[in-house]
């Protein structure tokens, strides 16, 4: 079987950072407005009193600090609490195609491939801005590429799941250099006025180039050596909104993100750790063998947990890194943020773990070896 590498990482992020303090500031004014608004009807029974929202829980819940947004505009004030953006005409590009360029020219750059040599794009995500034209047949005319392009979604875990697809293509024999990239344009689809899921996401792009190792001339790419891909039905995270809403009755109740983060937590770590340890097991690699687990970023003390089930002891810091504290949740994107920004510093038969998971439920895991 053809050995296949990731032999290029490329990051887009946006500019716009709001802190937890900013946004627990225009969250609790909302909750003030609201409480004052409503007092009768409070005092009557017959609507909740909200809660505040706080810095410390969200810090001590995920290990959030901070994220990134494309528009920051109306996302702090408290009377619009979504960003505010204008609709692009059929001649700008969309905002997931443009992170997805930038990303993947860094991408490309590392891998020292230009678009002649891509063949295959993939754009996965856990929300598309529209159905179609898929957004990566937009990248793949906006890079000048050929062959084809396909969008897919497993929520969290399309990042992983692209990379496989990547992987049998090129053993199949349908490409010979694929770019994947994860434009994650989370922030609209927040509900700001949650006080269980306001500081959740952030917006970031990230781009991978897969190709066979015998094509590779990068200085810095990993060998696939296991891919191991599961998924189990729940309603735990959740979107409800597609493309029949208009046809449905208004209800402001139906949320674009919702979960119950509590039983996320408790019933998606095993089937992560099982995973990947199942594939370990297949790949002949022990714990001892890991020098990184660039894992999926939604919180602090999952990546903890699931580092120790593999580790068999407390993880240090640099073995487990974290990018969530600026980032946040970044949806498919966090894991190949994490595998991008500290895959430096190790040496030629190094393994690792690249791993995403959430809704769906969806596990995607990849053991890599250092060329
Ligand atoms: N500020 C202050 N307090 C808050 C709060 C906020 N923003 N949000 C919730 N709380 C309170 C709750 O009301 C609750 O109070 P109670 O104990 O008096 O009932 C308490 O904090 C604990 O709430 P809970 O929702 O159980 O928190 P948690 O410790 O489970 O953390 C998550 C919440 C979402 C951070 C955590 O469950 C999580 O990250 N789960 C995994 C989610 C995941 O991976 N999702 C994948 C998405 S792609």
């Amino acid at each position: 079987m053809k050995n296949v590498v990731i032999s290029g990482s490329g990051l887009f992020t946006p500019e716009e950072t709001i802190s937890n303090e900013e946004l627990v500031a225009s969250y609790n004014q909302y909750v003030d407005n609201f409480n004052t608004e409503h007092a009768d009807a409070i005092s009557a029974g017959a609507v909740d009193k909200l809660e505040h929202s706080s810095c410390e829980f969200i810090e001590k819940a995920s290990g959030i600090k901070s994220r990134h947004v494309l528009y920051k505009k109306g996302i702090l004030d408290p009377a619009i609490m979504q960003p505010v953006f204008e609709r692009r005409s059929e001649e700008q590009m969309p905002e997931m195609v443009e992170m997805a360029l930038s990303a993947a020219k860094e991408a490309m750059a590392q891998a020292g491939k230009t678009a002649a040599d891509i063949d295959l794009i993939i754009c996965a995500a856990s929300n598309m801005q529209r159905p179609y034209p898929a957004l990566s047949i937009e990248l793949q005319h906006h890079l000048g590429a050929h062959g084809y392009a396909f969008d897919m979604n497993v929520a969290c875990s399309s990042a992983t799941f692209a990379v496989s697809n990547a992987v049998n293509a090129i053993r199949g024999g349908t490409a010979r250099v694929v770019l994947v990239v994860n434009p994650e344009f989370a922030s609209p689809q927040v509900n700001y006025r949650s006080r269980d899921s306001h500081f959740i996401f952030g917006d970031v792009c990230t781009a991978t180039i897969i190709e066979a190792e015998d094509t590779c001339s990068s200085d810095n790419a990993w060998r696939i050596k296991g891919m191991r891909l599961k998924t189990e039905f729940s309603n735990n995270i959740r979107c409800d909104v597609g493309y029949t809403e208009h046809c449905l009755a208004p209800d402001p109740l139906v949320p674009f993100f919702k979960q119950q983060g509590r039983k996320v937590f408790k019933e998606l770590l095993p089937i992560v750790a099982d995973v990947i340890l199942t594939e370990m097991a297949a790949q002949q690699v022990g714990p001892e063998q890991l020098k990184r687990l660039w894992l999926h970023q939604a919180n602090i003390n999952m990546n903890i947990f699931a580092a120790k089930k593999i580790l068999g002891r407390d993880p240090l810091p640099e073995e487990a890194p974290l990018v969530l504290d600026s980032y946040a949740n970044t949806a498919s994107a966090g894991s190949v943020i994490a595998f991008h920004k500290y895959k430096q510093g190790l040496q030629s038969g190094d393994h690792a773990i690249l791993c995403s998971f959430g809704a769906g439920y969806s596990v995607g895991c990849l053991v890599l070896q250092k060329c």
